[in-house]
């Protein structure tokens, strides 16, 4: 049995359809990352699922429970980790950690978690007092206490400096190992790549492409190229290409469903202006190249997902 069964879930507010019919299935022990833009509707599908909003239709399980009455044998069995977290801040972080402890009934120990997210120096001092990424890591905590079967994690690293970041996906990876099924979203690529099994990309409440990052990359048929320009002049004067030239500093990418052509432009006319193409590579699209792809409306290029 998968630990997630969700088919046709719509949920609407007023005239708003804000999750249109998504069906997807997470099996035990899989990690399944949500992407999409703001408002796409992964929160509200991720919170269906932990029974802290009710669909409007279509059925969704959460270990063959519906969330929407599995009352305390579900809450007891999964662990959340919401986008925006409301902790008592007059609380310390032992405090916190073990208010939310007693509500289990197979709970890891309080030095334990808070081992686990790196809060040991600051376990005496009080929420209100610690930064946004260690009141994150406090998130991170109390959904850890409970020794959950299935973890649910929005937006988990937000406001996460690299280590820390680096530091919660050894924490996740470490929770895989030990069977966890997690489900969580994420805006950032690297980390859908690093810890997904299976992606599921959701623009305007519906999903576009669902996979693991490798059957994506397959699935499309856009290629990413990218080159460095030696000035301000030469990224001015670059001819229009595939969707379009994504500038950051002298680095140019452009993702194109027709590289050969684009490619032979690109290169005549740095040819005929005596411009180098600096590190000229034409790769595999991204995780972050196919996400683009599916969700920025702008783009010329879209990814063929059948
Ligand atoms: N309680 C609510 N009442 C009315 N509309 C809502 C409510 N909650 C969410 N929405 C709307 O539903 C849509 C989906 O919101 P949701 O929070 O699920 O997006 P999201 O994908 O999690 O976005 P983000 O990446 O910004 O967290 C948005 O258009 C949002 O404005
Ligand atoms: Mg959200």
């Amino acid at each position: 049995m998968a630990a997630i069964e969700v088919a046709d879930l719509t949920k609407t507010y007023g005239s708003l359809t804000a999750v249109d019919r998504v069906s997807f299935e997470v099996a035990d022990g899989e990690v399944f990352a949500l992407l999409g833009p703001n408002g796409a509707g992964k929160s509200t599908t991720i919170e269906i699922l932990e029974g802290h909003r009710r669909a409007t239709s279509g059925t969704a399980r959460v270990l063959g429970i519906d969330p929407a009455d599995g009352g305390r044998e579900l809450r007891d069995r999964i662990g959340i980790v919401l986008q925006s977290s409301g902790i008592e801040s007059e609380l310390n972080v032992r405090e916190a950690v073990d208010l939310y402890r007693a509500s289990y009934r197979n709970p890891r120990g309080v030095d334990e978690v808070i081992d686990m997210v790196g809060l040991g120096p600051k376990q005496h001092d009080r929420v209100k007092t610690l930064s946004g990424g260690q009141q994150r890591r406090i998130d991170l905590a109390l959904g850890l206490v409970g020794n959950p079967e299935v973890l649910f994690l929005d937006e988990p690293t937000t406001g996460f400096d690299p280590a820390a970041r680096r530091g919660s996906w050894e924490l996740l990876s470490g929770l895989r190992g030990l069977g966890t099924t997690i489900v969580l979203t994420t805006h950032y690529m690297d980390e859908a790549e690093q810890l997904a099994d299976r992606v599921g990309v959701i623009v305007n409440g519906t999903i576009v492409a669902m996979g693991t990052p490798a059957e994506l990359s397959a699935g499309t048929n856009v290629t990413g190229i990218a080159f460095r320009l030696p000035d301000a002049d030469a990224i001015a004067a670059l001819p229009r290409v595939g969707d379009g030239a994504h500038i950051s500093g002298r680095l140019v990418e452009i993702r194109t469903t027709t590289p050969t052509a684009d490619l032979h432009h690109l290169t005549s006319w740095a040819i005929e202006r005596g411009v180098e193409l600096a590190d000229l590579s034409v790769h595999r699209p991204s995780l972050e190249d196919i996400y683009l792809s599916l969700t920025d409306p702008s783009t010329a290029t879209r990814a063929v997902w059948t």
